[in-house]
């Protein structure tokens, strides 16, 4: 489930290697970050100073709005915030770019978020919860099936962050789709009808008009479908309980690691201070879409 890539390996890595890896379920981790990290001044204030300046779960840069959430008003480190994540964004887009030039030709560049807190023991919503293990799901605006590849630095100079999984998609769909009660909401297409189509529209209009993040409300059949067994997921007890499934990743500092979210169960156990950049990769892009969860779903309905 772990394929991790130093600078030799990453060097001779084939075009398509690491996108097929993360189609497959794998977390590609790289020892040490291959991306240039923000300035030693830069992390040292986003550790020390931004949790003071916080005011909800992370502090992220929206290039819908180009510009960053999640800090007070008026805030003395927002610039440093915008500068550091903007630029942490074009230097994790150009990697990608490079490192799997098939699998983000038309990826969507998502959110770039810092995660100041210690994540253990945050006593968050369940629903809202990094501590749990589960899939993304419906965080972001309808996907349509698109994934969401996630890539992460940990840049807590000391400690590890430490991720649970209990494996990817395909066969906890098969364990536990039923149960979850996802059957109940397929459809053949998973396609939106009128209704869906008309409030994507709407949606849209409103971001032309002012309102740049309205589109992130959005949501669709399939989306809907993965928000529930992201819920039920992180609702069942029994889903949560330590078993031969969980594998248990340490990623050290400075070490960084990708994986396409919306396929590979997690949580992260413990750890503070992780850069998160999202990237919507299309479906279409895919080269095993055999194993998208969009195409997992359409074939059980
Ligand atoms: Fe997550």
């Amino acid at each position: 489930m772990l394929k991790e890539y130093d600078s030799e390996r990453l060097a001779t890595a084939t075009a398509d290697e690491i996108g097929d890896a993360l189609e497959q379920g794998c977390i590609v981790k790289f020892p040490s970050c291959p991306v240039q990290l923000p300035t030693a001044a830069e992390l040292e204030t986003l550790r020390t100073k931004l949790p003071q300046q916080l005011k909800s779960k992370n502090v992220s840069y929206h290039p819908e709005a180009d510009r960053v959430t999640g800090l007070e008003d008026n805030s003395p480190i927002a610039d440093l915030a915008y500068t550091a994540l903007t630029n942490h964004r074009d230097r994790v887009t150009n990697f990608l770019r490079t490192v799997m030039p098939a699998l983000s030709k038309d990826m969507r560049v998502g959110t770039c978020s810092f995660r100041p807190l210690e994540e253990k023991g945050r006593n968050l919503k369940p629903h809202s919860s990094n501590e749990l293990i589960h899939i993304d799901a419906g965080a972001y605006g309808a996907t349509n099936g698109d994934r969401i590849l996630r890539f992460f630095v940990n840049v807590n100079p000391d400690v590890d962050r430490i991720w649970k999984s209990k494996g990817a998609f395909p066969a906890l769909f098969e364990k536990y789709g039923r149960d979850a009660g996802m059957y109940e909401d397929l459809t053949p297409s998973l396609e939106r009808g009128l209704s869906g189509k008309a409030r994507t529209s709407f949606l849209n209009g409103l971001a032309k008009v002012g309102l740049p993040l309205a589109p992130i409300l959005d949501s669709s059949p399939y989306d809907r479908v993965m928000r529930k067994f992201h819920n039920y997921m992180k609702d069942t007890p029994s889903f949560q309980e330590t078993d031969d499934s969980v594998q248990t990743f340490n990623f050290e500092p400075y070490s960084a690691w990708m994986v396409l979210t919306d396929m590979v169960s997690h949580a992260s156990y413990s750890g503070q201070h992780a850069l998160v950049y999202t990237g919507l990769i299309s479906l279409q892009s895919c080269r095993l879409p055999e194993f998208a969860p969009f195409n997992i779903l359409r074939a059980a309905a």
